[in-house]
């Protein structure tokens, strides 16, 4: 039987940075994978999807690039290159990781593995003891009632990423991230899409004016959407919404939401990640190995959303669900056709609003270029407790959209 001072299970995000932060303090590390390493966020999630998006953004940018004087002719796609991309990303990475784990000295192993007793961990073949051991299972697409996966005309996220061909149509249930991402991928590529959402707005869990936005970007690409609707039923391929529209999608989308890997927990093991049952993001995870590996805090209250694709969506901190909620607020709303990169870029939609109390910022969103990384300002800013005052002393670079943020507290 082999010993390690920590063993984990589960290879994903949460997992393999546990393993890395461990192995570089001296600890001997023990990896169980069933699947691949990277989990989710490498193989099924954020990385697929962005290498997607990073096509069908290129490719709606040079449809239209022609009002730039850039012409092109005959432009078209090919699904099959395109897919090939999207696993070569995958590859590359994922070979990374391996060698990143190898060199640092944690042991990889791939099969499945049980947490037996609290210091022991069991396979089919072998027994480990482990002076610690970390749960990161992870978890899968959320399946519901009337909804069943059937992988041909029901998909999950896992499914639609590997789809043969485009479909003429489909429909997508739920509009949170995977909806949006999903939605803005396959309209671009020429897909006819339509959503029907639960809630009575586009992306529930955002601030009320980028829902409003995005729904107003969706009607303009002629995206249809119901909201407060759910399928009551399907037969024979047709969907019959609670509203009573009666649709025909080639095959529909279900993303409403991810639950956890069911795991036998009886012995009360360190859980992380997906599995732990609280953020479910990559990044939110990365943030939990570091507490427990380095010991190194975080305020989970303060955890940047990204929603990808054209505009970047982002928000952190408090959102505001409707215009009264904004008057509990101070609040500055800057637009992103205000800053000339925007216009170089001939990319002006898009707000930057930030939420402050006290002389502190509160929370912000963002649609733009680059919200991913403008959010991250904010993010800093609120973790460290930064006055608005202190932020107003920050020279900002032009031109830039990080300008917007400047802006957007000196109005404050
Ligand atoms: P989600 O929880 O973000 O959104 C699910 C949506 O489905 C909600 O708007 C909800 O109101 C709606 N819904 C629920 N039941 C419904 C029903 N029966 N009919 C119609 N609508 C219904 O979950 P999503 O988008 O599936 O993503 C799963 C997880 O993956 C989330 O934690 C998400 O944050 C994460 N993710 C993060 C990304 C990123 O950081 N860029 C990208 C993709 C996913």
């Amino acid at each position: 039987m082999e010993a390690f001072d920590i063993g984990i299970i589960g290879g994903g995000p949460a997992g393999y940075t546990t393993a890395l932060y461990y192995a570089k303090q001296g600890k001997t590390v023990v990896l169980f994978e069933k699947d691949y390493v990277g989990g989710t966020c490498l193989n099924k999630g954020c990385i697929p999807t962005k290498a997607f998006l990073h096509i069908a953004d290129l490719y709606s940018e040079l449809k239209d690039a022609d009002k730039l004087g850039v012409n092109f002719e005959n432009l078209n796609i090919d699904f099959d290159k395109i897919k090939e991309y999207k696993n070569n990303v995958i590859i590359k990475l994922r070979k990374g990781l391996e060698l990143t784990l190898k060199n640092a000295g944690v042991k990889v192993v791939y099969c499945c593995a049980e947490m037996v007793t609290k210091n022991k961990i069991k396979t089919e073949t072998d027994e480990y003891t482990c002076s610690e051991i970390i749960i990161a299972t992870g978890s899968k697409p959320k399946e519901i009632k009337g909804l069943e996966y059937d992988h041909k005309f029901i998909l999950s996220s896992d499914d639609i990423l590997e789809i043969e061909k485009l479909p003429k149509n489909i429909l997508i249930i739920g509009s949170g991230a995977i909806g949006i991402e999903w939605t803005r991928i396959l309209s671009s590529f020429g897909v006819e899409v339509t959503i029907a959402e639960l809630a009575d707005r586009l992306c529930p869990l955002a601030d009320w004016e980028v829902s409003k936005r995005i729904e107003r970007q969706f009607k303009m690409k002629k995206i249809k959407t119901y909201l407060s609707a759910s399928v009551s039923e399907i037969t024979d391929k047709k969907v019959t919404l609670s509203d009573g529209t009666i649709l025909e999608p080639e095959c529909i989308l279900v993303a409403v939401g991810r639950e956890v890997n069911k795991y036998n927990n009886n012995i009360n093991a360190k859980i992380i990640g997906d599995a732990s049952s609280e953020i479910m993001l990559a990044h939110y995870a990365v943030s939990q190995a570091k507490e427990l590996a380095l010991n190194i805090p975080f305020n989970k209250n303060i955890i940047p959303s990204v929603i990808y694709g054209t505009p970047e969506i982002a928000w952190v901190g408090e959102v505001s669900k409707s215009k009264e909620d904004d008057e509990k607020y101070d609040k500055s709303m800057l637009l992103i056709s205000a800053l000339g990169k925007a216009h170089c870029d001939n990319k002006t939609d898009g707000f930057i609003k930030i939420l402050a109390k006290d002389g502190h910022i509160k929370g912000a969103s963002i649609i733009s270029p680059e919200a991913s990384a403008l959010i991250q300002q904010i993010t800093i800013a609120i973790s460290n407790d930064l006055s608005i005052n202190d932020l107003k002393k920050v020279c900002f670079a032009h031109p830039t959209y990080s300008e917007g943020i400047m802006e957007g507290i000196m109005a404050l």
